[in-house]
């Protein structure tokens, strides 16, 4: 990953390959919008545009909260950027619940991204199905499509669930088979909710997947996806870009397993 936020006291650890550690869940968000402006910039000049799908829950409000800073904000090409979202709950927009809802506080509302280049799910429609097939015809309209046919989003973020999960597709769930359909519906058990959520194929097309991962919550769960095999593999597990990068931007407090699992330099003259 490279000059990352070309600033060196926020030079983040690479760990592993494409695991990057910062020291605190405040320097994450920092280094996951440095990468989000860089990476705009790259694609605009090349593309003519910046597609990405944004992820849920609460890991990423702080990145969205300072891409919507003045120090941020005037440095991405709004105009020329078109933001999706890789899953969604099944709540109106305006529910404390809705990914939607959270960034269009933390950011939509903020920066002067054209309405029109605001993707939603709309994931509270009671047909939801439908809903799901209206957005496929959405990612159809706006997206390039790869040579085995699927929407390439030039970045998806993703989260990671305490349990394996990413989007929303969970452990066990047999969407974790689907080849063909991009959007789907699973109704998730532990939740007993319906979710709206990318699948697995379209995950895989993207040119960049970054996962954001903060918190000793998730240290476990981070060690597992990056350190164990498992049969059958966790959703985290499976996201593997055809052609592409998968990052993980991640904080101390969740790296620490990892970190704890190192092999420790040899103290020089001890060898
Ligand atoms: C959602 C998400 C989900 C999330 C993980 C991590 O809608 O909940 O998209 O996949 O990213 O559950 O959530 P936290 O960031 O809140 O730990």
């Amino acid at each position: 990953m490279d000059g990352i936020g070309a600033n060196p006291e926020m030079l983040p650890r690479e760990i592993l390959p494409g695991v990057f550690v910062c020291a605190d869940a405040a320097e994450l968000a920092r280094l996951a919008a440095r990468r989000f402006v860089d990476w705009a910039w790259q694609s605009i000049a090349k593309d003519g545009n910046f597609h990405v799908a944004l992820s849920g829950g609460s890991t990423p409000r702080e990145m969205y909260r300072l891409l919507a800073t003045p120090e941020f904000r005037a440095q991405v090409d709004w105009p020329r950027v078109h933001l999706f979202w890789g899953d969604e709950r099944a709540v109106p927009p305006d529910s404390p619940e809705s990914n939607y809802g959270m960034a269009r506080r933390e950011l939509l509302l903020r920066v002067p991204i054209p309405p029109a280049n605001v993707h939603r799910m709309e994931a509270e429609d009671p047909n939801i199905g439908r809903a799901a097939h209206n957005y496929e015809a959405v990612l159809r309209k706006c997206l390039p499509i790869d040579d085995r046919g699927f929407p390439r989003f030039h970045l998806i973020f993703l989260g990671l669930g305490a349990e394996g999960h990413t989007a929303s597709l969970f452990p066990g769930s047999k969407l974790l088979r689907e080849t063909s359909r991009w959007v789907s519906t699973p109704l998730v058990p532990k939740l007993s909710a319906r979710r709206m959520t990318l699948t697995l194929p379209v995950l895989e097309g993207a040119q960049r997947v970054v996962f954001l991962v903060s918190g000793t919550e998730k240290a476990s769960i981070l060690h597992t996806v990056l350190r164990e095999q498992l049969d059958p593999p966790l959703p985290a597990q499976m996201v593997k870009p055809r052609e592409g990068e998968r990052l993980f931007l991640a904080d101390e407090a969740a790296a620490a397993k990892l970190l704890a699992s190192q092999p420790q330099p040899i103290p020089k003259g001890k060898s």
